[in-house]
């Protein structure tokens, strides 16, 4: 896609703007950037990448994510079409003649008149720490061969996170994808808000669109784990078609290593990997004080141990700050019931998915306001996170473009187009991260910064100059 010739004078723009921005101390940016609102279209079935790979019974839409706390298990995950198959995975190290052998379970399930495949899960366990290891599904009928590399021990640096949202199976997801792939600061693991297949945009939540995903994303996933968190288009909750069970095809597909967290659903958990403690919670699962999630969640915070995992990150579908007019507020009453925590546990950082654009904010909080003392504004708090809406990896609901005017203070960075964004966690006290935008080259970064860790390095994060 050619831009415009305006928007290319625009796109100058916008650099100039974001260097003059840095000596603001409190600039507030909304890009002049505006991408041509072309609706996203899904890619159609006969697309290059859903082909279902040669051979008989060969494994598809292999996808791996971390299968314990500490990031030294691995859950493999495949469907197999024709026949059961076998649930063996054989694995070995890089340089290494021992084959290990992990067995697995299968799973089935059906969604109105859609039958899935043979959904395979099998678990890798006792791996070692920064270790590629090749391995192989599919055994008995035809065997495909991948390979990963495991994170660094706990508390080691550096580590690359990736960071994607509400992708969908668009020709921009597609280009999405692709940028994260090309992007010369090579992400190690996808930290995924949520929004994976958007089936449920088709007729019945057609099924088939879960499979199609599957096989999109293998590319990447199959590769390097991929973090799930469930956003509102995982619920698949039809019961007009007789499908009442939230969560039904999300569940079956895609596992987390929720247990090994003590959480007691696969929806809101936890993982150290690297130099990272990461909490992924539910939007959808109820949040309110004495649910199994505020539970949870209460006795996870003191948990983490800021000198083991110096970062400390969280994970959500809906955002708490987001000021474009989708989806506005609807974050609100989780972060009414949880922001003091975030505050008072110097959360780093917050992603969010679902409003299809990018967004940045301030360090903000507000939890000051008792219903009368009419303190109910957010404030400047140095030991507040960072806000990120990443919901930008272009499903074919399309951009969110209009923002609420002004611009709230709280905001720093917004801009509508499709990208995706890296974290570099480059010792306890930085990391220099960088929002990526489809239109431009592999390499651009419209929009980065330089985080400064909340517990070892608490001053004011900055933004970087591109000169
Ligand atoms: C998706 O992107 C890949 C990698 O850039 C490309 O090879 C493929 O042709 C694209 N497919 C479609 C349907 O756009
Ligand atoms: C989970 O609970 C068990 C039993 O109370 C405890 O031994 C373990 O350390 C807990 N795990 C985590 C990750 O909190
Ligand atoms: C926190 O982690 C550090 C470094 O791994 C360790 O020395 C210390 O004992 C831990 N503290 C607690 C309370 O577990
Ligand atoms: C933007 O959203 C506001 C609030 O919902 C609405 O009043 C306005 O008409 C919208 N503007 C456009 C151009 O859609
Ligand atoms: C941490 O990384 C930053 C950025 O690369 C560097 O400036 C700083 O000196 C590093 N700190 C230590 C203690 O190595």
């Amino acid at each position: 896609m050619g831009l415009p010739r305006t928007s290319v004078c625009h796109f100058f723009t916008v650099i100039a703007l974001v260097g003059f921005c840095l000596n603001a101390a409190y600039g507030k940016i909304t890009s002049v950037y505006v991408r041509a609102d072309v609706k996203a279209v899904d890619m159609p079935l006969d697309a290059d990448v859903f082909r279902v790979p040669p051979g008989y019974n060969a494994p598809q839409q292999v996808h791996i994510t971390q299968g314990d706390h500490d990031g030294k298990a691995v859950i493999v995950s495949w469907v197999t079409t024709e026949h059961r198959g076998s649930s063996e995975v054989i694995y070995w190290k890089e340089h290494s003649r021992k084959h290990y052998k992990a067995k697995g379970e299968v799973t089935t399930y059906k969604y109105y008149t859609y039958s899935s495949g043979f959904i395979h899960h099998t678990t890798l366990k006792n791996l070692e720490y920064n270790t590629k290891y090749y391995y192989q599904v599919g055994i008995g009928h035809t065997i495909r061969t991948f390979w990963f590399i495991t994170p660094p021990p706990v508390g080691d640096f550096p580590y690359t996170f990736g960071l994607i949202g509400d992708l969908g199976q668009s020709f921009d997801s597609n280009n999405t994808l692709t940028h994260y792939e090309q992007n010369p600061s090579k992400g190690q693991t996808v930290l995924f808000v949520g929004d994976l297949s958007y089936a449920d945009n088709y007729p019945n939540h057609d099924n088939v669109r879960w499979d199609t995903w599957g096989r999109f994303v293998e590319r990447s996933v199959a590769y390097q784990p991929w973090i799930w968190t469930a956003g509102n288009h995982e619920i698949d909750f039809a019961p007009e078609i007789g499908e009442g069970e939230p969560f039904k095809p999300f569940t079956h597909r895609y596992p987390t290593p929720y247990k090994a967290s003590n959480s007691t659903a696969p929806f809101w958990y936890s993982i150290k990997r690297g130099p990272a403690y990461i909490i992924v919670l539910a939007s959808y699962s109820a949040y309110g004080k004495y649910t199994p999630q505020y539970k949870w969640l209460e006795e996870e915070l003191p948990k983490v141990n800021r000198s083991e995992t110096p970062w400390l990150i969280v994970l959500m579908h809906s955002p708490w700050y987001n000021s474009y007019n989708y989806h506005y507020m609807e974050g609100e009453t989780m972060r009414v019931m949880y922001e003091p925590w975030f505050v008072k546990y110097k959360v780093d950082l917050v992603f969010a998915g679902h409003v299809h654009a990018y967004e940045r904010s301030e360090r903000v909080s507000n939890i000051a306001y008792n219903i009368v003392n009419g303190l109910c504004q957010p404030i400047s708090d140095q030991s507040a996170p960072v806000y990120i809406t990443i919901g930008d990896g272009g499903n074919l609901e399309g951009l969110a473009t209009n923002m609420t005017q002004p611009q709230p203070h709280y905001s720093a960075f917004r801009e509508a187009s499709f990208g995706h964004a890296t974290l570099e966690i480059k010792n306890r006290t930085h990391a220099r991260y960088g929002w990526h935008r489809n239109q431009d080259g592999f390499a651009f970064e419209a929009d980065s910064m330089w985080f400064h860790n909340r517990v070892w390095y608490p001053v004011e994060d900055s933004a970087v100059s591109k000169s």
